[in-house]
């Protein structure tokens, strides 16, 4: 009975912090219904200088991570997210691409990021701060971090449907508050042409 409720806890846990029961589930169907996004979210980030750091908050298994890596050769990338199994699967999937030595993966989470300040010169997260405990944190601690030319875009889903989950306050309205003074919320297109989330620029 111990057992059963352990393993019903771990998924409810592991549901509102990335809306699956399992890491090794999010990665199947990230493979099978994101790759698009992915790659849609590099292009729109880009183009880079060549040698920034990034910062993907939430990382999960790696997708984004590994996909700017291999499309820039001088940026490095750092995935920091608080649960084990996912970056786990992501420094796997950076070794398998051949950008381990740059992508790494740090345990901990949006609210109190481990890093110093002024550490990057982009951050930015897919699908992950709907999941966040506290959006309005989070995004203080992006600006802290960001060095003073950077520059944060985060694509998140919107508020009504961040709903259909979990209690939330909501992306947009985070956004509204962020301590930043330019504060940009557009819908992102994908899949194709179809706005389903949002992309928030802040600088
Ligand atoms: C739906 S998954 C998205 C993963 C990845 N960004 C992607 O697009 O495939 C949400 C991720 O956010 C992470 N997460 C949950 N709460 C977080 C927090 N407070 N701070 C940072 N990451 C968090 C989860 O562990 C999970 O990896």
């Amino acid at each position: 009975m111990g057992r059963i409720a352990g393993v019903l806890g771990d998924a409810r846990r592991s549901q509102r912090a990335f809306s699956m029961p399992s890491a090794g589930s999010y990665d199947i169907g990230a493979r099978i219904f994101l790759a698009g996004l992915y790659r849609a979210v590099a292009a729109d980030l880009g183009p880079f200088s060549g040698t920034e750091e990034i910062l993907d908050i939430g990382a999960g298994p790696g997708h984004l991570a590994v996909e700017l890596a291999s499309r820039h050769s001088g940026v490095r990338v750092a995935g920091v997210d608080p649960d084990p199994e996912m970056s786990a699967l992501a420094a796997g999937r950076a070794a398998e691409a051949g950008v381990g030595d740059r992508v790494r993966l740090v345990p901990g989470t949006a609210e109190a990021l481990p890093f110093p300040d002024q550490s990057f010169d982009v951050v930015t997260s897919t699908l992950s701060l709907h999941h966040w405990d506290d959006a309005d944190q989070g995004l203080k601690e992006v600006r802290r971090v960001l060095r003073p030319e950077g520059r944060a875009v985060i694509y998140d889903v919107p508020a009504w449907i961040a709903r259909l989950e979990h209690e939330h306050t909501g992306f947009e309205q985070a956004v509204a508050r962020a301590p930043f003074e330019r504060r940009e919320l557009r819908g992102f297109s994908w899949p194709g042409p179809l706005r389903i989330l949002r992309r928030a620029t802040l600088a």
